[in-house]
């Protein structure tokens, strides 16, 4: 496994990955693939170091792609940790983070879901804001998320 990762990303190194994103991507599916379907930590640090990125990077390419998995949750949370919507949604990261221990990149509840956090979504205008596997939910309340992360 280790050894096809290594080739894979050291090939599409090649072909001008990470700077050609339509390469990265490819890459990133291909060693997803190779990974059993999820990019886990491990597999974020190898593959940051054969590119070059930090894995952090890695991971803000892969949660605007669907199809590219951090980890097994069934769902990604991402809390957009731009001004207005720290702002307004701060009693939301604070419960995410204080009160379920959340953590940017990790899992939480169980394993159930990915926490992730992300710049300016730009929907300032209904902040705050969260997008919830992919698609941006505005103007959340923190009723509202907790239903969504106890029954989703
Ligand atoms: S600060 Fe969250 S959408 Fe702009």
């Amino acid at each position: 496994m280790k050894n096809n990762l290594t080739e894979i990303v050291t090939y599409y190194k090649g072909c001008g990955a990470p700077s050609d994103q339509s390469a990265l991507l490819a890459c990133l599916r291909e060693a997803q693939d190779a990974c059993g379907g999820i990019l886990d930590a491990a597999a974020q640090q190898e593959i940051g170091e054969i590119l070059g990125v930090k894995p952090s990077y890695l991971q803000a390419v892969t949660k605007r792609i669907s199809d590219l998995k951090l980890s097994g949750a069934a769902h990604t949370l991402t809390v957009c940790t731009g001004v207005n919507c720290s702002r307004r949604g701060a009693e939301i990261r604070r419960y995410l983070e204080k009160e379920l221990g959340a953590q940017s990149g990790k899992t939480f509840l169980n394993g159930r879901w990915m926490y992730l956090t992300a710049g300016c979504q730009r929907a300032c205008r209904t902040s705050p804001n969260v997008r919830i596997d992919g698609q941006l939910v505005t103007g959340i309340t923190l009723n509202t998320l907790k239903k969504r992360l106890f029954q989703t």
